[in-house]
């Protein structure tokens, strides 16, 4: 299998063989018990209401923008963005709507030039600055299209907040490093909150969820420098020690793997 993260495919190009690790990937993370738990805390932070309209940048396999929907009813729209046009069909492919679900709309766009402008009651974006080139943009971008008194929602890792112990210190530090690189914004989950400052949003919250995992293959589903599937994502020089160590620690039930993940939350001030 390709790489997901740190691959080209989370940064709009991929092969047929990436874009299907990439939706394996997705939906795997989607049902992960961290993921729920992030996006139910923002959902219930959000709480948003019947007849809203919603942005989901960079919607990937389209879950929220489908939750999103049934949140904001018939009265409301759900529009749902993505670089990578096979994303984009995926989403569309897995879209299945209820009478009472708002109309969800999906484009292919760059979250760095949306071209909204005050349009959305809530904007959400999951997992997507990490792999932007210039986050700046992107959330000047994204910030331009919630409208006043609207809302702005980014979740993400903080994949340089990444620990694994059980495995010796030395490679686990290499590894680490080394897959860091491959990430655009290792460690966007921590500015998320000051990127909304600094495009004028006011009101600001932030919150995390400190994912901590003791079983290998847990972990191995949302991490991938833990899954061999994903192997590519490592030195060969330390593939295989690196590897067979996690097993090993697992099989001792020495393994253990933690990284944060934030949300922030913000308001756009309304006109004077
Ligand atoms: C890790 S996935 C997250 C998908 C979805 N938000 C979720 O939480 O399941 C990152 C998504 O961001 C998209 N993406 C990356 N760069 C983007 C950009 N510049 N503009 C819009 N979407 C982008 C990728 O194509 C991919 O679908």
């Amino acid at each position: 299998m390709s790489s997901a993260v740190g691959g080209k495919v989370f940064q709009g190009s991929s092969t047929s063989a990436q874009q299907t690790a990439a939706e394996t990937y997705l939906a795997e993370v989607a049902k992960h018990t961290v993921i729920r738990a992030v996006r139910a805390m923002a959902v219930e932070v959000l709480s948003v209401a019947a007849g809203s309209s919603v942005l989901d940048v960079g919607c990937g396999l389209g879950e929220m923008s489908r939750a999103f929907a049934s949140m904001a009813g018939p009265d409301g729209s759900v529009t749902a963005i993505d670089l990578n046009p096979a994303m984009v069909a995926a989403a569309q492919d897995r879209h299945t709507a209820a009478p009472e679900d708002a109309v969800v709309k999906y484009e292919v766009a760059d979250v760095a030039s949306l071209g909204y402008s005050g349009d959305f009651d809530v904007v959400w974006c999951e997992r997507v600055l990490q792999h932007v080139p210039d986050p700046e943009a992107a959330v000047g971008s994204l910030t331009r299209a919630v409208a006043p008194g609207g809302r702005a929602c980014l979740l993400d890792v903080d994949w340089g907040a990444l620990v694994v112990d059980g495995v010796d210190e030395a490679m686990t530090a290499r590894v680490l490093d080394a897959f860091q690189l491959k990430v655009r914004q290792p460690t966007i989950g921590r500015t998320l909150r000051r990127r909304l400052v600094r495009a004028g949003l006011i009101n600001p919250a932030v919150r995390s969820v400190h994912a901590v995992s003791t079983s290998l293959a847990d972990a191995e589903s949302v991490i991938p420098v833990l899954d061999r599937r994903q192997a590519d994502l490592v030195a060969e020089a330390d593939r295989a020690a690196w590897f067979d160590s996690l097993e090993l620690a697992d099989t001792r039930g020495q393994f253990l793997m933690a990284i944060p993940v934030y949300v922030a939350i913000a308001t756009k001030r309304r006109q004077a």
